[in-house]
């Protein structure tokens, strides 16, 4: 008897899981970086859950190909590839990756932060284009004793919190409310939004992407923060006007940024953000460890066939779809 469902496995699935979904249903894959678009319309039409990295998007016209589709399991923290209005209308259940990837994309955002402060990568520049011989590396700056403003004390932000404290840092954040057990933990400070921008020496970005954080740092904030100020963006790129980080750059206001994200990715060696020395760019890779995928990847197998096999899974998006109101 053929097994009931079909699998759209976008991202590669190692083999041990890999073989728990092909205990349920037929697995199909995407294009070799992880894209529906060879998937025929034929195969869409029979997939009853996804695996999916956030490139995808799966909106009401995708909704529309899959009639049978029941499960989009993100493989990311991050949804807003998905439109969750939709998927709920239809009953589709939405799930991530939330908890295992807090503490990488915390570490590489310690470590931009560094980079950023003492230009560890302008360093590597220096010496491989042998100008050490002829030329001093100018100073950098201290990240000891230095104020670090947190925009989202959430999961992954009370992480940066955790490390920026091991590094002496003064941290102050905000978000729509205050949370004392949190400031407990951490030692951030809780600041109004205009005050954070006015006294961090290092802007670090913990928030996702919504209507309301889309385009929310721009020419307003930049002016606000202090001259000098670096700013770092590890959350999404659409939460930050690039056209006006370029200005605030190349005027001068900030003296640097580190970005992992960028408002549309990937991003080409000609974008204006890469011809500036200030900026240090990487390929959204926060969560890019062999552990920290590993870990997503398993909850987002777990996930999936907790739907398919009719239960509840660890991480649901829109459980209104389980309990309508
Ligand atoms: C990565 O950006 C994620 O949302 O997990």
């Amino acid at each position: 008897m053929p097994l009931p469902h079909t699998i759209l496995a976008l991202p590669p699935v190692p083999a041990d899981l890999l073989a728990s979904l092909q205990g349920v249903g037929e697995v199909v894959v995407g294009s070799k970086d992880g894209d529906i678009a060879p998937v025929s319309a034929e195969t869409l039409a029979r997939v009853t859950g996804v695996i999916t990295g956030t490139r995808v998007k799966f909106n009401a016209a995708r909704f529309d190909q899959m009639p049978r589709l029941r499960v989009v399991s993100n493989f990311a923290v991050g949804t807003d590839n998905v439109d969750i209005a939709e998927a709920t209308r239809r009953g589709i259940l939405v799930c991530n990756t939330p908890g295992v990837l807090d503490r990488a994309v915390a570490d590489l955002t310690m470590g931009l932060i560094l980079a950023t402060g003492r230009k560890i990568v302008a360093a590597d520049r220096f010496v491989r284009s042998g100008q050490w011989a002829s030329a001093r590396f100018p100073l950098t700056r201290d990240v000891s004793g230095k104020t670090l403003g947190i925009l989202g004390l959430g999961r992954i932000g009370q992480q940066v919190a955790k490390r920026a404290r091991g590094f002496d840092m003064t941290i102050v954040y905000h978000q729509p409310r205050p949370n004392a057990e949190v400031e407990a933990l951490t030692g951030a400070r809780y600041v109004e939004r205009d005050e954070l921008l006015r006294e961090s020496d290092w802007l670090s970005l913990h928030l996702p992407d919504s209507p309301s954080t889309r385009n929310s740092i721009g020419e307003r904030e930049f002016g606000l923060m202090k001259p000098g100020a670096l700013l770092i963006n590890l959350a999404r790129g659409s939460i930050v006007d690039e056209t006006a980080l370029v200005a605030a750059l190349t005027g001068g206001r900030l003296a640097g940024a580190a970005l992992d994200v960028m408002a549309s990715e990937p991003v080409s060696a000609d974008h204006a953000l890469a011809q500036l020395d200030s900026v240090i760019l990487s390929p959204h890779a926060g969560s890019a460890t062999v552990e920290t995928r590993r870990a997503m990847m398993e909850m987002a197998v777990a996930n999936l066939l907790a739907v398919l096999g009719g239960g509840r899974p660890q991480a649901l998006v829109n459980p209104a779809v389980l309990n309508p109101a």
